[in-house]
């Protein structure tokens, strides 16, 4: 497992559209396991990259064998995206010629940290960056009310049967405390009836307590102003969600920022990977990227 690496998604396309040019700097705030960061650097010689990401494990473990490789040109920094302004201002970084966020989780991430696989007996901790975070999934499971675990599982996971779920939750952990992925597996799996659809009942709800353990709309929402900041005049920013709650988001703002004469949308409609990518990789199946120019 140590070796094993997330598979980068639409890596042509995001080198396309960030339109990489020699000398120039580059932040990836989503470094991962390093993908896009290489195809980046291996692109263009001279260029540089400024890799960020808030999970100091990834940032160490994938970080490390790429120094060699690109020494000077690649430099790290361990911080959230939702404070990119307060972190470059913090690391003396002025302004950039394109940003890169290839939102939500690592592969590595979902099978290794505890409480993000529904597949794996583990504590429902479900944080990626536990110094940024307080509050746990076992947290969220056993303290907030039903109506509340309801919205989140409505919200965040589109869940139809959110309401019935967030019941047994409630019954269940005025009995016992709430405490491993198996307990909460449990739970679905004896309220959410069986459905022809391939994906397994509980995926829906663990998805939604990911979402909402780790605030991922809300950072979406906040790098988006802070990147158009740490922009130079004609950089680009390039954004791939995996969700439609994520991509809405960006569209959104790319849409208010053009109409505000900020931006110059380089991606009128959404880019998917192709047929062959999503043979090759298929869990590349549901990124969506969208790009934009700053005027
Ligand atoms: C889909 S992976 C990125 C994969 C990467 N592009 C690659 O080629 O390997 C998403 C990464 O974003 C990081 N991440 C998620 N939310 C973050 C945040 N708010 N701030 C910084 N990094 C974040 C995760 O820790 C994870 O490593």
């Amino acid at each position: 497992m140590l070796n094993e690496k997330h598979k980068p998604v639409l890596v042509n396309e995001v080198l396309q559209y960030l339109d990489i040019q020699p000398g120039k700097t580059y932040l990836d705030v989503t470094f991962g396991s390093g993908g896009h960061t290489r195809a980046i650097l291996d692109k263009e010689p001279t260029c540089n990259v400024i890799a960020m990401d808030w999970d100091e494990i990834t940032l160490e473990r994938f970080g490390q064998e790429l120094l060699p490789l690109y020494g000077d040109r690649l430099k790290f920094i361990w911080g959230n995206f939702a404070l990119l302004y307060r972190v470059l201002k913090r690391e003396g970084i002025q302004k950039v010629d394109g940003i890169l966020a290839d939102f939500g989780t690592s592969q590595i991430q979902i099978s290794e940290r505890p409480g993000l696989s529904l597949f794996k007996d583990a504590g429902l901790d479900m944080r990626m960056s536990p110094p940024h975070q307080q509050e746990t999934a076992e947290d969220v499971i056993n303290q907030v009310s039903e109506k509340t675990l309801a919205d989140i599982f409505f919200t965040f996971g589109e869940e139809r049967h959110s309401r019935r779920v967030a019941r047994a939750i409630v019954e269940q952990r005025a009995k016992k405390k709430i405490k491993t992925t198996t307990d909460l597996v449990a739970i679905i799996d004896a309220v959410v009836p069986t459905t022809q659809h391939n994906i397994h009942k509980a995926t829906r709800i663990f998805q939604a307590l990911r979402i909402y353990v780790n605030r991922e709309l809300h950072n979406i929402r906040a790098f988006l102003p802070a990147a158009l900041r740490a922009l130079n005049p004609d950089g680009r920013i390039v954004c791939i969600s995996f969700h439609s709650l994520e991509d809405r988001i960006v569209k959104h703002y790319f849409k208010e920022q053009h109409d505000l004469g900020v931006l110059e949308v380089l991606t009128p409609k959404v880019v998917r990977p192709t047929l062959e990518e999503i043979a090759e990789n298929p869990s590349s199946r549901s990124s969506r990227l969208r790009a934009a120019r700053l005027i």
